[in-house]
């Protein structure tokens, strides 16, 4: 008689292995298919190694494509070869830290620097100098588009010495519209990340569900539409959802094997994934989205007129942010052209 009950994993049993290495601020041992920008900017870390001066250097590209990934590996390698005493690398997330007096706190916090009690930001800004200049520095403001002032920049550029600045951005337009006062000081040097074609998502997706689960549980077929999909969206973040997700709904119904229908299942819930995202909202889009929906079918310069009362945000500010709720699917942004020719952006609620 056949085993009816073969392909039944045990409740002990689990298709992970390691499921952290799903998480998307796990760093891989390797980050493939992106070698070229590794190279490029190791080459610009070199120069301060080399008693010369550095490169700054504007880092763009879409989202979930990498640049984080990539930076993060460049430090880490910096760090395993001991190369952090000549260099000191400083990574600051301009998203959580999102003011110059964060981001100069952040650097007294990595550097160990601990008289920070009662000292105003020009003072602490003056110690992060002296200690860094006594060396070189490599510092990465990631996220940069989400600085809410960039008079950190300004002080960076001028009273640093050797230094390599690595300014990260999903917006390619985010240098254009810099203060010219940081602009003129700023000449960068540009880096794109281009998204990953079909056969680079495939093997990248490969080598964290190779990292994840347990060797040999993957069927061809259900990575092969994970990263299909994950192709078409353009965002690694959704092949490491559907991965674990897909693993979640193989082990709930007991399956040993990770099959095709389980993936679809999983492509399924994308929707909810997507939605989940405006969980993460921070208060000014909440609030953002609030005064849309009151307010259906205004322009964004009236909005930002209404949003203004309650959160002192800058146009540019508010528009930034308008725009990441568009590419979130939540908003939706219509150009209307006006008697005189000019023309107005209106915004309206996709989701309720
Ligand atoms: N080449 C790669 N190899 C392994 N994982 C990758 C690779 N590129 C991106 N990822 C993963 O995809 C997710 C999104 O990448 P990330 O670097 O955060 O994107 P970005 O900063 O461009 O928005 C992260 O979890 C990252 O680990
Ligand atoms: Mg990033």
């Amino acid at each position: 008689m056949t085993d009816i009950f073969k392909d039944i994993l045990s409740a002990e049993e689990s298709l992970f292995a390691n499921e952290m290495a799903l998480d998307f601020d796990y760093l891989p041992k390797e980050v493939p298919h992106r070698e070229g920008q590794q190279h490029y900017l190791a080459d610009c870390i070199k120069l301060l190694l080399a008693g010369r001066m550095g490169k700054n250097i504007l880092i763009t590209g879409e989202p979930g494509i990498g640049k984080t990934a990539t930076i993060h590996w460049v430090l880490r390698e910096m760090e395993e070869k001991g190369l952090d005493e000549q260099a000191k690398p400083i990574y600051i997330n301009c998203w959580k830290k999102d003011t110059t007096h964060k981001i100069v706190m952040e650097m007294c916090n990595q550097l160990g620097y601990k008289w920070v009690q009662n000292r105003n930001t020009d003072e602490l800004f003056r110690e992060v100098a002296n200690i860094l200049n006594k060396k070189s520095a490599v510092i990465v403001l990631d996220e940069v588009d989400k600085l809410e002032d960039e008079q950190i920049i300004y002080e960076l550029l001028d009273d640093l010495y050797r230094k390599c600045i690595f300014l990260i951005t999903n917006y390619r337009k985010w240098l254009t519209e810099l203060d010219a006062r940081v602009r003129s000081r700023l000449v960068p040097e540009s880096v794109e990340f281009k998204k990953y074609n079909l056969s680079e998502t495939s093997d990248i997706l490969r080598r964290r569900a190779k990292a994840a689960f347990v060797p040999g549980v993957w069927e061809d077929d259900a990575l092969d539409i994970i990263t299909e999909k994950t192709h078409e969206l353009g965002d690694m973040r959704y092949g490491l959802f559907l991965l674990r997700e897909t693993g979640n709904i193989a082990e709930k119904k007991a399956s040993r094997k990770i099959k095709k229908e389980h993936a679809e299942a999983a492509i399924k819930k994308l929707g909810d994934f997507k939605l989940r995202k405006d969980a993460d909202l921070d208060d000014d889009e909440r609030h953002m989205m609030q005064v849309i929906k009151d307010n259906p079918g205004k322009t964004s310069t009236e909005l930002h007129e209404i949003f203004k009362k309650k959160s002192n945000k800058a146009y540019r500010t508010f528009h930034r942010k308008l725009k990441a709720l568009e590419d979130a699917g939540i908003v939706s942004i219509e150009t209307d052209f006006t008697a005189t020719g000019g023309h107005v952006s209106r915004v309206k609620l996709k989701k309720p």
